[in-house]
Order: structure tokens, then C-alpha cells, then sequence
């Protein structure tokens, strides 16, 4: 057995709490050690979270942002960017229909729109809580603790706000217009608002190296999140980082030079945070083909099928290839179930809340 199989079965096992220089290690691991690393993330997934997959429907509301980072093909200051938004009586009857199609909760996202006031957004919620028994998933930027408080009140169950990058000097270069510590500090007010956090890192921001990635790992475990998104950061032709190269090792401009890496990460992320819902996140299936699938094999429980009308997909590409532009919610809805099927896994059925305060099932893997 390879040194590195036997951290990885000492981690599975719950024996070793890595570090950094152990993960900057097995996010370089060779084939074998990679298998051994899946077979094992998937185990510690199957033993912790079971064999049901959460459906998470996203309605992407309005591709209006007030902030310019530099990798987001939303940016506002993207004018090659047909601006949207969709009104608030569009987004519940979606909502409700979303449910109807089979997604236990809905992920309502945009760009740091702020037409959508606390005050609109509130009503919406209220609206939506009444019309439908769906668990309610805000993804829309910073906003300040006080209006947290009131979405907490008018019904949302969780947010999803992404750290971006651990390091703040990476942070700093590619955000323009945010603050590392505001982030931060919004993270600790979601919580304090009584709502689920979820939130998570690009994989392999130019700027970075492994050990980067090793600290985006340890940095998420850290702070103890209800949910864990992540994926490949893909440049955006229309972006400043389009033409950036990353660090080696790189494939050039764009891409790790080994896509294993970004597997291996979230493998990474199931190993450190058993009980945590890690979803299968859209940017994977613009990495390679079927990606969405491979990371429900390596770690992930969640899978957010895309529900925002077809005429609106293609001007809300965060990132290049986005998948199902061309399709619509239904379409996307059928293809979902088949994909959950082909795995050997079943839909979740209940909201799928947080599992976090749950004692976690260390396995033996060898
Ligand atoms: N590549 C990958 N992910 C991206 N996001 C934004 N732009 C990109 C990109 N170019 C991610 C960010 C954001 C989430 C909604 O989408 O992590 O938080
Ligand atoms: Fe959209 Fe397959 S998930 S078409």
C-alpha cells in the first residue's frame, strides 16, 4: 500500500486530520492513489449522507450585478451582456412549478441585483412559502445583516455565498469592488440570522497553486458549513482573467493541467466534511462531459437542475460551455431523474436540510 493510500484510509477513518502539505500531496496523487481516493470519498459519502441525491432547482432571476469580478461573465461592466430580469410573479410561479417537477428545494440566484429590494425579495418569500412546500435557497451577493434577518423571517431556509479563494491576496486581485473581510463577516451574519450557509471556492484560480487548494480545503472544513459548493474555474472570454494564465501546473490558459485535480478536491472535501451536502456543481459538466455525474461518484449528494426559462440560460453564463442553454426546465427535469437512475441513486425526498449536527460514520476503506 502507497503512503498515500494510507492517509487516505486514515482520513476515511477518521485517524488523521490532514494538513495542508498532506493535501497539496494528494491532490497530486498518481492513478492509483486517485481511485483509492474516489472509492473512498464515495464511501464516506454513502455511509454519511446515503444513497439519496437532493434536487436543488436553480432559477437564475436576473443577470443584473452592481460588482466587476474579474472572472464573472455577469460583471457589470460586461456590455457584451444582454441584461435580464425576471419579474417577481415569473420567478414563484416557477418556484412552484420547479417543486411540481420535483426539486425539495429551489436555489433563487443573481448578480448583486439590487432593484430586488429586501423588501420585494420578502414578499416573494412570503409568496412562495405560501404557495408551495419547498425549502427556499437565496444565492444573491452580500447583502447586510439586517436584511438577512428579515429573509430568515420571510421564510428563507438557507444561502449560498461563496468564499472564492481563502487567500486574500488573491481575493483582493480579482475582486475590484469586495472586501475578503465583508465576505467573511456575511458569513457569520447568515448564521447569526438563524439560516443554513453554504458556501465554497473556485478550483484553481490563476494566482494560485496546490497548496492554495489545500488551504480553500482546510479553510471550508474550518468553517463548519451546512453545504460545500465548488468547481473548476473556467475563464470567460469576455472577462480581465481570460487571457491569464494559470499556475503550473497548467494546461495553458484556463485549465489545471490535470482535470483529475478538480475531482480530487472534492473527493478531498467529502473525506474532511462527512455529514456536509456537497453538490455536484454545473461547472463540472463544462469541464469535461458527464462531469455532474463523476463527482455523484466521488463525494457529492446534490445535484441543482437548471429551471430559469429557456430564453434567459444563454445570458447567464458565469463561465463558458454552460450546459442545457439549450434546454428548458422540463427537458432538464427528465434528463435529471435518468442521470440519478443510471448511478444506482435515488432522488432525495424530503427538504434535504442540513445535516450537520449529526454524528459522522468514519469508515474503514481497505
Ligand atoms: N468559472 C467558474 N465559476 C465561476 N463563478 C463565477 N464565474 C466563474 C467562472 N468564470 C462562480 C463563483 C460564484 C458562483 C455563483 O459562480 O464561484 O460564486
Ligand atoms: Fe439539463 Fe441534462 S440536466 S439537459
Amino acid at each position: 500500500m502507497s503512503n498515500s493510500a494510507r492517509l487516505i484510509d486514515d482520513i476515511a477513518a477518521g485517524r488523521v486530520l490532514p494538513d495542508e502539505a498532506h493535501l497539496e500531496i494528494l491532490l497530486a496523487c498518481g492513478p492509483e492513489d486517485t481511485a483509492a481516493l474516489y472509492a473512498a470519498a464515495d464511501r464516506v459519502r454513502q455511509a454519511n449522507v446515503g444513497d439519496e441525491v437532493y434536487l436543488r432547482g436553480i432559477i437564475e432571476f436576473s443577470n443584473y450585478c452592481r460588482r466587476s469580478c474579474d472572472y464573472c461573465g455577469i460583471r457589470g461592466p460586461n456590455r457584451a451582456v444582454k441584461r435580464y430580469r425576471m419579474t417577481p410573479e415569473e420567478i414563484v410561479d416557477l418556484a412552484v412549478e420547479a417543486k411540481q417537477q420535483g426539486n425539495t428545494t429551489v436555489v433563487l440566484q443573481s448578480g448583486e441585483d439590487l432593484w430586488f429590494t429586501a423588501e420585494r425579495l420578502c414578499a416573494l418569500l412570503r409568496e412562495l412559502r405560501q404557495r408551495a412546500d419547498v425549502a427556499i435557497t437565496l444565492s444573491i451577493g452580500e447583502r447586510p445583516a439586517a436584511e438577512l434577518k428579515a429573509f430568515r423571517e420571510a421564510g428563507c431556509d438557507r444561502y449560498l455565498l461563496r468564499f472564492e479563494t481563502s487567500d486574500r491576496v488573491i481575493f483582493k486581485a480579482i475582486h475590484p469592488d469586495d472586501d475578503y473581510d465583508e465576505r467573511m463577516a456575511c458569513l457569520g451574519n447568515l448564521r447569526r440570522a438563524g439560516i443554513q450557509v453554504g458556501s465554497g471556492f473556485m478550483i484553481g484560480l490563476p494566482g494560485g497553486t496546490l497548496r492554495t487548494i489545500a488551504r480553500d480545503i482546510l479553510f471550508a472544513t474550518a468553517l463548519d458549513l451546512d453545504m460545500i459548493g465548488c468547481g473548476p474555474y473556467l475563464p470567460h472570454p469576455e472577462t480581465p482573467l481570460a487571457d491569464v494564465d494559470r499556475p503550473a501546473p497548467a494546461a495553458g490558459p484556463g485549465l489545471l493541467a490535470d482535470a483529475e485535480t478538480y475531482f480530487r478536491t472534492i473527493a478531498l472535501l467529502r473525506l474532511l466534511n462527512p455529514k456536509a451536502h456537497i453538490p455536484a456543481t454545473t461547472a463540472f459538466d463544462a469541464l469535461v462531459p458527464n462531469g455532474r455525474d463523476l463527482v455523484l461518484t466521488r463525494g457529492a449528494n446534490v445535484f441543482m437542475p437548471n429551471v430559469t426559462p429557456q430564453k434567459y440560460r444563454a445570458l447567464y453564463q458565469l463561465y463558458p460551455n454552460k450546459p442545457c442553454v439549450d434546454e428548458d426546465g422540463a427537458k432538464c427535469a427528465i434528463c435529471v431523474v435518468g442521470r440519478i437512475a443510471r448511478l444506482g441513486r435515488t432522488i432525495g425526498k424530503g427538504p434535504g436540510h442540513s445535516r450537520k449536527g449529526e454524528a459522522s460514520n468514519p469508515q474503514q476503506v481497505s
